[in-house]
């Protein structure tokens, strides 16, 4: 039997038809299908039924569970197992479907390439491109376990005149900062700029947003929200007026280039002086809504209250060693917003408890959250609004999902866990 080495479901029928010496027609007749719908299936522009996954499966001599897997249907044992093994789940997967990036180099197929970007994990995510407060409106009450996002900030920044802006290298609220040795530097949002009047709008955003959430999660679930030290006071303030707990905040240590400059214009004049400090961190807000009765009755009923610990003998901590994301990484997602994988795996691994449920990620941009989220073995949800990020959304999860760098263990997150465990010990 030939190995499967391809991710994609359709490709692999095709290949092994044609390793068979099987033509279409020979192969539908057997089928009972027209030439057609097998046509369509092989392309990836029909879905196979359970049923007709066996059958194509038996007659082209494949392992049916693996087949089945490839065209979404993830067997409940599966399921279970990847559940109770969410670190090893990713090497589990990549060593029964071989690197998802060597079928990425093979094919020059741009329409492939897209849809495979949608494939492999499919069982585990699901991505949405809408705007999310719609999305929201109409979700079913108490049906996500954690929100694990990193919401616009500006506000402004994500507004169509200032992507074009942005796509335009031409500023408005992004800083575009000059070449340093050489080298290009990630545009930033200025959220100095935000007056009385911008800064209103960003409460009422956000407590809109809150109260949203506030339905859709169950008792006990958490809310992981990337914020920045400008700005945290007024979001938290308003997540709290929605009804939830806040329940600290996660620091994630990381050198950026914000602040530190002299003053503008009398660099030389007043060379001691720094206008704002050099920002060396960034505030993650946790939140909790209300458990129903004691956090153990709360986790055996909605499986939520608690976070995850790292391993039995360390809890998770509100302080995590973190670098700016990596260029590895942003040549897979064009996002000016990405976050590093090897941050967001342990932030999202420790968001769900026992880890059952359903990630939500209501902005998701390229889809950090989604990737870490499959990484770990989780189910999640993204939701993107612009087109244009959705669209690198599903092409780069995949490749986040797998991404590890220069042999880094990087894929389970625990690379700067170590250096959490450094920081506890230390205490
Ligand atoms: C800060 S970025 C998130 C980047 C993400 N953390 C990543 O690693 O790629 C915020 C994203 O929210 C999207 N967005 C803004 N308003 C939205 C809305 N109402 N619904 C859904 N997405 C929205 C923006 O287009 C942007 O891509």
């Amino acid at each position: 039997m030939k190995s499967v080495e391809t991710i994609d479901f359709g490709i692999v029928v095709k290949e092994q038809r044609k390793q068979m010496s099987l033509s279409l027609s020979h192969l539908s007749s057997k089928l009972q299908v027209t030439k057609g719908y097998l046509s369509r299936l092989e392309s990836g522009k029909a879905a196979p039924s359970a049923t007709m996954v066996k059958k194509l499966a038996g007659l082209l001599k494949l392992d049916s569970t693996k087949l089945g897997i490839l065209a979404g249907y993830l067997p409940s044992d599966v399921e279970k197992i990847l559940y109770a093994n969410p670190v090893e789940a990713p090497t589990v997967l990549r060593e029964a479907f071989g690197e998802y990036g060597n079928y990425r180099e093979r094919t020059t197929n741009k329409n492939e390439q897209e849809r495979v970007g949608s494939t492999k994990y499919k069982a585990l995510y699901e991505l949405v491109h809408r705007d999310c407060f719609q999305w929201l409106e109409e979700r079913k009450s108490n049906s996500i376990q954690a929100i694990v996002t990193d919401p616009p900030y500006g506000l402004k920044e994500y507004t169509a005149t200032e992507k074009a802006k942005l796509r335009n290298s031409n500023g408005g609220v992004w800083r575009i900062p000059p070449k340093l040795d050489g080298y290009e530097r990630q545009p930033l949002p200025r959220f100095t700029v935000l007056n009385q009047e911008d800064k209103s709008k960003l409460k009422r955003f956000f407590f809109d947003w809150a109260q949203k959430v506030f339905r859709v999660l169950v008792p006990g679930g958490h809310i992981f929200i990337a914020t920045n030290p400008l700005l945290s006071h007024l979001v938290y303030d308003v997540i709290e007026r929605s009804g939830f707990e806040k329940r600290g905040e996660i620091i994630r240590l990381v050198q950026t280039l914000r602040g530190g400059d002299r003053p503008k214009n009398a660099h030389h004049e007043f060379s001691d002086v720094s206008v704002m400090p050099r920002s060396c961190w960034e505030p993650w807000g946790l939140f909790r809504k209300p458990c129903e009765g004691r956090v153990q009755d709360n986790l055996r009923k909605w499986k939520t209250g608690g976070l995850r610990r790292i391993s039995k003998d360390q809890p998770f901590c509100d302080v995590i060693k973190s670098s700016p994301t990596r260029t590895s990484e942003r040549e897979i997602a064009a996002h000016p917003s990405l976050k590093p994988q090897a941050f967001m795996r342990q932030i999202v691994r420790a968001s769900l408890p026992l880890g059952e449920g359903t990630i939500l990620d209501p902005f998701m941009g390229a889809g950090s959250t989604i990737a870490a989220a499959c990484a770990v073995g989780y189910k999640s949800i993204g939701i993107e609004s612009d087109p244009e990020f959705y669209r690198i959304a599903i092409k780069a999860i995949p490749r986040l999902t797998t991404f590890s760098d220069n042999g880094k263990n990087v894929s389970s997150g625990f690379s700067e866990i170590e250096s959490q465990e450094e920081l506890f010990v230390l205490r």
